[in-house]
């Protein structure tokens, strides 16, 4: 028996203002998408944007449905349409923004566990990292250079 230790490396930007130009448009990109969220039950709306790198830029916000299960994460909008425009393009860096209109988002909101599943399906196809930047509505912008430091041991097709 032996115990394995797994750890991750993230960046945190302090601020909006401190990340590269082009990260600050897809942000921007992302925040413009948000703005198209559906969200009347939950009250919380997403956007999200991905670098291709034939340089286009495809969006997404979340769509939400009254059986709530039927909606789906700004994330996965925008992965599934880029997967299904673009199948042969890779896919460089996503960009996260995330608040409720309920109250200030003011900490990063990480994508969640389905849309890292997501994620990680891409980076497995293409045999390349994804570029994960995420944050609330202000403050504080986190940075993962894979999606794989966000879903250790992930399950894909080596699996099946
Ligand atoms: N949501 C996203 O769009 N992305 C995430 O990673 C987390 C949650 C959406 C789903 C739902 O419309 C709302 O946020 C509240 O969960």
């Amino acid at each position: 028996m032996k115990e394995i230790k797994i750890e991750t490396n993230l960046t945190v930007f302090d601020h909006f203002d401190e990340l590269p130009e082009d990260v600050k448009n897809l942000m921007n990109k992302a925040s413009d998408a948000r703005l198209k969220s559906y969200s009347p039950y939950s009250k919380f709306s997403v956007g999200a944007a991905i670098l291709l790198e034939n340089e286009e830029i495809i969006t997404g916000s979340n769509q939400e449905n009254a059986s709530y299960p039927s909606g789906l994460c700004a994330e996965r909008t925008a992965i599934f349409y880029a997967g299904a425009m673009y199948p042969e393009v890779k896919m460089l860096r996503m960009a996260i923004i995330a608040g409720s209109s309920q109250h200030p988002t003011v900490t990063p909101v990480p994508p969640c566990g389905a849309c890292r599943q997501s994620i990680a399906e891409y980076e497995v196809k293409q045999e390349a990292p994804i570029e994960i930047y995420f944050m609330g509505e202000t403050g504080k912008v986190v940075k993962s250079d894979s999606l794989s430091n966000l879903l250790p041991l992930i399950f894909d097709k080596s699996q099946l």
